[in-house]
């Protein structure tokens, strides 16, 4: 059920909140316990949408997923694993791009994997050739039908020499769920490292995977016959803490993030220092707080990790509509990740967006007719407006502009940011926000 969300602004956030384990490792990790014949556990999981999904989807495999929201533990027993229909994975999938990955671990298990509505408008333009590339380097069969792809292995899986041209989270996932149970050794090589990553090589590692990551963005899989269950802590969510990080700064305030961690968020550290963000560092979370003295303009752009985070450029932005001063903001992963900024502008911030690449290095995205540059002119005082979310990054930075409002905000679609931002509404509450839904 969709509601309205009304956010009277203008209150600065003060208190404390915590994040569990990260959107983008957890829904893997999960995946990951098909490989292995025993029973996973997988804790710190965030009561989100996202995990609901891979839930329902493991479930019509055959996995018994047994789940305590509150405890944050989920327990997957993937001793059968079973076919499932294509309408049934589109049933539970919706918009979510997660069964992409189930194609590896249901090769190993079934010799045979369905991709239901490839690259429909559902997908939207993320496509997945990648994913598909990889794949059919490890010697898959990969047939187009009506009801989407299916995917065979007739000789088996065969570990590969494999190179990403971009490092992808997603192939290089891929890549991992694939190989460690596929014969011989696969190299990948410019793969991408995100933290997230690290965690799951490190589920793998728990279920009996022999993978190595080398510093130059090199990954070596050792393919072994069986793997079995795991027990983990999912790696905090650093772009759940970063967002409520910038919440702090736009509303003037001063949030704790228990939870969060330092070193898979020191890039965006460095950067919130630089604009003259107040943070605390220590072993329980982050306080991060408005100073006294005005935030400051700066010129960055997003990259793969160990850059900053794609994730993060939507809140960051929001807080740079009240930084002093021009800031330019480079968006190098996504080509279209800039939509958004038209409803600031409709709320008094002044952001213009560019096809050049400013602010940094050209990109993939240079002289390609993608609005992939913004500046942003501060400080303006931001006004409240009726705005719909647009994706979940994008809506959690409405959200944030409409904390920093003045007047009363309207914001449609809200569901969304259930997908990935847990209790976001007891949050607020906890932080003192003055908000209702009806
Ligand atoms: N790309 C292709 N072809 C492919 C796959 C990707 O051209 O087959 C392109 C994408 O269009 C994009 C770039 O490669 O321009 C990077 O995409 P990547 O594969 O790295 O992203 P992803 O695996 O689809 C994950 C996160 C995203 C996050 C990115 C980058 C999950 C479920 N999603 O996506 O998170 O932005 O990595 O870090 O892990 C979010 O949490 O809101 C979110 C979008």
């Amino acid at each position: 059920m969709t509601s309205t969300f009304h956010v009277r602004g203008g209150k600065p956030l003060n208190g404390e909140i915590t994040v569990r384990g990260a959107k983008n490792l957890v829904s893997k990790a999960m995946v990951a316990a098909l490989l292995g014949d025993e029973t996973s556990i997988l804790r710190s999981v965030p009561d989100i949408r996202d995990v609901q999904i891979v839930t329902e989807l493991l479930k019509v495999h055959g996995v018994k997923v047994e789940r305590d929201v509150e405890a944050g533990t989920i327990r997957m027993d993937s001793t059968n694993v079973e076919r499932a229909h294509a309408a049934e994975i589109d049933a539970h999938a919706g918009s979510s791009r997660i069964p992409i990955l189930f194609c590896g671990p249901l090769l190993h298990r079934l010799g045979e994997a369905i991709i239901p509505d490839l690259g429909g408008c559902r997908i939207g333009d993320r496509p997945i050739n990648f994913h598909m590339d990889v794949l059919r380097n490890f010697g898959a069969v990969v047939d187009k039908r009506e009801q989407g792809i299916y995917i065979t292995a007739p000789g088996g899986l065969k570990g590969a020499k494999i190179h990403l041209d971009y490092p992808s989270v997603g192939a290089t996932e891929q890549v991992l769920l694939t190989a460690v149970r596929a014969e011989g050794i696969t190299e990948l090589s410019n793969a991408a490292v995100e933290p997230e990553i690290e965690d799951l090589i490190a589920v793998l590692q728990k279920m009996g995977a022999i993978i190595s990551l080398q510093t130059d963005r090199t990954i070596t899989i050792e393919g072994v016959e069986r793997l079995g269950g795991y027990d983990h802590v999912a790696i905090p969510d650093r772009i759940e803490a970063a967002s409520w990080a910038c919440a702090a700064l736009v509303t003037k305030g001063d949030v704790l993030v228990r939870g969060a961690q330092q070193k898979p968020m020191a890039t965006f550290l460095n950067v919130f220092r630089k604009i003259g963000g107040g943070m605390d560092i220590t072993e329980e979370g982050i306080r991060f707080f408005m100073p006294e003295t005005p935030l400051r303009a700066i010129a960055m752009e997003t990259d793969v990790h160990p850059g900053f985070m794609t994730d993060w450029q939507q809140p960051l932005v929001v807080a740079l509509t009240q930084a002093e001063g021009i800031s330019i903001v480079h968006e190098t992963v996504y080509e279209n990740r800039l939509g958004f900024t038209e409803a600031l502008n409709d709320m008094g911030a002044r952001i213009q967006v560019y096809r050049e690449c400013l602010g940094g290095s050209s990109c993939r995205f240079g002289r390609r007719n993608f609005n992939h540059s913004a500046v942003i002119s501060g400080p303006k005082a931001l006004t409240a407006a009726d705005i719909t979310v647009p994706d979940l990054r994008g809506g959690f930075s409405y959200l944030v502009a409409a904390l920093g409002a003045e007047g009363v905000s309207t914001i449609r679609g809200i569901d969304l940011i259930d997908r990935g931002y847990e209790s976001f509404r007891e949050k607020l509450t906890a932080l003192g926000a003055d908000y209702w839904e009806d």
